[in-house]
C-alpha cells in the first residue's frame, strides 16, 4: 500500500454508492472519484421521464451536494476521463486522465457504465438525430424536440418507449420503429409487448415492428426524414435512437480483465483479478437469484446494490448481492414494475385484464417464480419483489385469480 488510496473510475449512481459505502465500512484512507461528465453525479431515469416533459431541471437531478462530498471525504474530480491505466503486481497503479494528470491507487473499482449504442445507417450524423444516455444528450434532444412536429424514435425498447411517450403526450406525430418483431423484447414476454404496443397506438402513436431503418434523410444538414427498407419514408424532423447500450470494456481490458459483453463479476463483484471491483452498468454478474448463468442488470438499483457489494468487499468484509433485481418504466400514465429476472421462464401468468390497462405478467420456470412485471399493479409489484426476496413460493395455478390479493396466495413457508 502507497497511501494512495481507492480509485474508483466512473462517477455515477454506482461510483457514488461506492464511495460512500467505502466510509460507511470505515475505510479511512483517500477516496478518488473521477468521472468525464462536467456536471457533479447526477440520477440517470428521470431524464427520459421528467427531465425530457419538463418537470425536473439539472439541479433537482444531483445526487449529492458538494458539501456531501467534502464531508465524507470524497475528492471529486469531474470533467476529466481516465484514459490509460495500469496495476502493478502489488495491486497499485496509476490511472491517467485525458487532462494529464496522473492518478495514484492502491486499489481500483470500475464503475465505468455504458454508452449509447449509435446508429451506423448513412444520415446517422445529421443533426437532429439524438440519443439519450446522459444530461448533455437529453439537454440536446429535450432543445430538438421542442420545435418538432414529426419524431421518429428508432428502438422500441425502454429509452425509445418512453420518449415518445413524452413526445406524444405533448401532441407531436411520433412514430416507433422497432426492428424486432415486438416490443422490449429484452425484457418482458410477448403478452407484455402487445399491450404496450397497443396502449401506444391507442394514444396515438404509431408503431412499426420487424421494421429495418436503411438511411436517415437530411437537407443543408438536418434530417427531413426516415427510409424503411420496404421503401417507406416517414417524415422527420427528430430522429431519437435507443438501440441499446454498449459496456465501457476499455479500462478492463488495459487491465487484462475478463470481459464477455461487459466486465465479468463475481456475486462479491470481484472481476477476474479479485482484488479489482467493479459494479454497475458495465458489468456482467450470476444472476442474483438463481446464481447461475451471467446477467446484465442495465439498472439504477442494480449500482446501488452491486456498489455497495464491492465496496465491503473492497473493505475486507464481502457479502454476497443478495437484492432482488427491480426496474421501473414510466410511459404516460403507464406505470411497470419489474421484480425478479425473467430470463429462462416457461411459463407466463396473466392476473387481471391487459385491456383495462391494470395487469400483471408473472414469470415462472418449472412452476418456480422468476419475475414479474406489473402494469398499473404497484400491490402484485411489491407482493412478488418480497416474495422473491424470501423464496416464498407461489403456485402458478393460483396466481391468476385477479379477484384475491397476491398476498393471500403465498404458500406459507413451513418454520424451520
Ligand atoms: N432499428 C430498430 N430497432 C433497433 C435497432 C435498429 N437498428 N437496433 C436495436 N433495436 C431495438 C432492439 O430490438 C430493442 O428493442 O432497440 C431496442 C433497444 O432496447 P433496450 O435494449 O431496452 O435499450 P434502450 O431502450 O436503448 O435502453 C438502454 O437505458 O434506461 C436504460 O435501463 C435502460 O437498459 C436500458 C438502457
Amino acid at each position: 500500500m502507497t497511501g494512495a488510496g481507492v480509485l474508483v473510475v466512473g462517477a455515477s449512481q454506482a461510483g457514488v454508492q461506492l464511495a460512500v459505502s467505502l466510509r460507511e465500512h470505515g475505510h479511512d484512507g483517500p477516496i478518488t472519484l473521477v468521472g468525464a461528465e462536467p456536471r457533479p453525479p447526477y440520477q440517470r431515469p428521470p431524464l427520459s421521464k421528467a427531465y425530457l416533459g419538463g418537470a425536473a431541471d439539472p439541479a433537482s437531478l444531483e445526487l449529492r451536494d458538494q458539501a456531501f462530498y467534502a464531508n465524507k471525504r470524497i475528492d471529486l474530480l469531474p470533467a476529466e476521463r481516465v484514459t490509460h491505466i495500469r496495476q502493478f503486481p502489488s495491486g497499485c497503479g496509476t490511472a491517467l486522465t485525458d487532462q494529464g494528470r496522473a492518478l495514484e491507487f492502491d486499489r481500483v473499482a470500475l464503475t465505468v457504465g455504458a454508452r449509447a449504442r449509435r446508429l451506423t445507417v448513412p444520415g446517422s450524423d445529421l443533426t437532429g438525430v439524438c440519443y439519450l444516455r446522459d444530461l448533455a444528450d437529453a439537454a440536446l434532444l429535450r432543445h430538438h424536440l421542442t420545435p418538432a412536429r414529426h419524431v421518429v424514435v428508432v428502438g422500441g425498447g425502454f429509452i425509445g418507449l418512453e420518449v415518445a411517450a413524452v413526445a406524444r403526450s405533448e401532441g407531436r406525430n411520433v412514430t416507433v420503429v422497432e426492428a424486432a418483431p415486438r416490443l422490449m423484447t429484452r425484457a418482458v414476454a410477448p403478452v407484455v409487448s402487445e399491450f404496450y404496443r397497443r396502449a401506444h397506438a391507442r394514444r396515438g402513436a404509431e408503431v412499426l415492428l420487424g421494421a429495418q431503418v436503411t438511411r436517415i434523410e437530411g437537407e443543408h444538414g438536418r434530417v427531413t426524414g426516415v427510409r424503411l427498407a420496404d421503401g417507406t419514408r416517414l417524415p422527420a424532423d427528430l430522429v431519437v435512437a435507443g438501440v441499446g447500450v454498449v459496456p465501457r470494456t476499455e479500462l478492463a481490458e488495459q487491465l487484462g480483465l475478463l470481459c464477455d459483453g461487459g466486465i465479468v463479476v463475481d456475486e462479491f463483484a470481484r472481476t477476474s483479478d479479485p482484488s479489482i471491483v467493479a459494479a454497475g452498468d458495465c458489468t456482467v454478474l450470476p444472476n442474483p437469484l438463481t446464481g447461475e448463468g451471467r446477467v446484465r442488470l442495465e439498472s439504477m438499483p442494480n449500482a446501488i446494490a452491486q456498489a455497495r457489494v464491492a465496496a465491503a468487499t473492497l473493505a475486507g468484509k464481502p457479502q454476497p448481492y443478495a437484492d432482488v433485481p427491480w426496474f421501473w418504466s414510466d410511459q404516460y400514465d403507464l406505470k411497470l414494475q419489474i421484480a425478479g429476472v425473467a430470463d429462462g421462464y416457461d411459463q407466463v401468468v396473466v392476473r387481471g385484464d391487459p385491456d383495462g390497462e391494470a395487469f400483471s405478467a408473472l414469470y415462472y420456470r418449472g412452476g418456480a417464480l422468476l419475475a414479474v412485471n406489473a402494469v398499473n399493479r404497484t400491490a402484485d409489484y411489491l407482493v412478488i419483489r418480497k416474495a422473491l426476496a424470501k423464496g416464498t413460493p407461489l403456485p402458478a395455478d393460483l396466481a391468476a385469480r385477479a379477484d384475491v390479493p397476491l398476498k393471500d396466495l403465498l404458500v406459507a413457508t413451513p418454520a424451520p
